[in-house]
């Protein structure tokens, strides 16, 4: 890939303006590093609400018009339904914008292989945005860990409450899309969600060499399954051992400013051990983050823990990246792909009553 950095800012557009635009457009805002010139949405009412936050902005009902219109892009925020990813960022890419992605990046491995050949055959960058890996809490996590605070890593922990009452209105067709990915195998705590779970493990450990999993099935409504009971294990190269339980409390109200998704990341050493107690919602209203070692227990009182600000910071530092092509992409397409392998080697596992799936075996 032959990428220049910009030296002047990104000429940039929305590619979907639905639910989770509210919290990518944090980056956007008052950042010199980029111009919004587009928003693209077929639905008129959408367009029509985000215009207001971008009056210079031309509005598209489809990529294609924004491709035929003449105006230059170089980059896109692609905020598009999942079953539209695989298509949708080919068609992207072929218009020549670099393309900022989010999870889950597909479904297979021979989709993400299409994605991943479109952006070489266009010499553009994708990028599969993790915001998970700019919340604060998170950042300090792995800080604690890496210092060896609390010595030589044992082991850790990820816990995930799907609850059904609390948190902001999500649109009919986002369930629309999420029933068509659950159809395909594919629910939404274990690989929409979930994926940000897998690449946290990813991110604060390392390859892994072992996955074992036991997914389960939850009706919530007649028609709407997901999938939960579900528990995860898996060991990292390194030998360090993580587990992840996902458990539904349908009738649970959670405080949140967004979904309601009460989750947890404890990382035990042989000296004490780290726990970031929230992210999404505000399940447990403790700091955010506590490290405990020899007998004392420190708490972090002043760390941003708005989930929306790690929206903000994911999406700044790629219109940064762009000026500088400085550092890791977090993630670049490739790294995303492991996280595609993680939870591919989830369902297999599972599918094979429990057993260990190497993650790279998967074809
Ligand atoms: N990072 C996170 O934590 C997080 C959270 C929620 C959603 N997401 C991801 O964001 C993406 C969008 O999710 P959402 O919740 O905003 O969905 P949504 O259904 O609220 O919005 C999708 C929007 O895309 C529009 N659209 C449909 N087809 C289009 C096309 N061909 N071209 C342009 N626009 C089109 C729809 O009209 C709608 O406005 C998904 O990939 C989802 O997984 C990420």
């Amino acid at each position: 890939m032959s990428f220049t950095p910009y030296d002047r800012p990104v000429r940039a557009a929305f590619i979907g303006l639905g639910r989770i635009y509210d919290l990518n457009v944090r980056a956007y805002e008052h950042n010199p590093d980029v111009e919004v010139v587009a928003l693209v949405d077929p639905s008129e009412e959408r367009r029509a609400q985000r215009q207001a936050d971008w009056p210079g902005a031309a509005t598209f009902a489809s990529a294609a018009e924004l491709a035929s219109s003449g105006l230059e892009v170089d980059a896109v925020e692609a905020l598009l339904p999942i079953p539209l990813h695989v298509e949708g960022v080919i068609e992207l890419l072929g218009h020549g914008w670099h393309v900022n992605l989010q999870k889950p990046m597909c479904n297979d491995l021979a989709s993400a292989q299409r994605m991943l050949d479109a952006a070489a055959a266009n010499d553009r960058v994708l990028r599969v945005m993790e915001n998970y890996l700019f919340y604060e809490p998170l950042r300090k996590l792995k800080e604690t860990v890496e210092s060896g605070a609390l010595g030589e890593v044992s082991g850790y922990h990820m816990k995930m409450v799907g609850s059904g009452r609390g948190g902001w209105d999500v649109p009919t067709s986002s369930y629309r899309w999420q029933v068509q990915q659950m159809q395909h195998g594919r629910g939404v705590l274990v690989f929409d969600d979930g994926w940000h779970k897998l690449a946290t493990a990813l991110w604060l450990f390392g390859p892994i060499k072992e996955v074992r999993a036991w997914i389960g099935r939850s009706e919530v409504v007649p028609g709407f399954d997901v999938d939960a009971p579900t528990t995860i294990v898996w060991e990292h190269e390194s030998g360090i051992r993580g587990v992840w339980d996902i458990t539904l409390a349908i009738d649970m109200y959670l405080r949140s400013d967004y979904y309601t998704n009460d989750e947890r990341w404890e990382v035990t050493g042989r000296q004490g051990y780290a726990r970031v107690n929230r992210c999404t919602g505000r399940g447990i209203q403790q700091p955010s983050l506590e490290v405990y070692a020899d007998g004392e227990m420190r708490a972090f009182h002043a760390l941003d823990d708005d989930w929306a600000s790690s929206f903000r910071d994911s999406g700044r530092h790629w219109l940064r990246w762009l000026h500088t092509g400085d550092g890791p992409l977090l993630w670049s397409a490739s790294e995303a792909v492991n996280v595609l392998r993680f939870a591919l080697a989830a369902y297999a596992s599972s599918e094979a009553g429990g057993s260990g799936v190497d993650p790279t075996s998967l074809a």
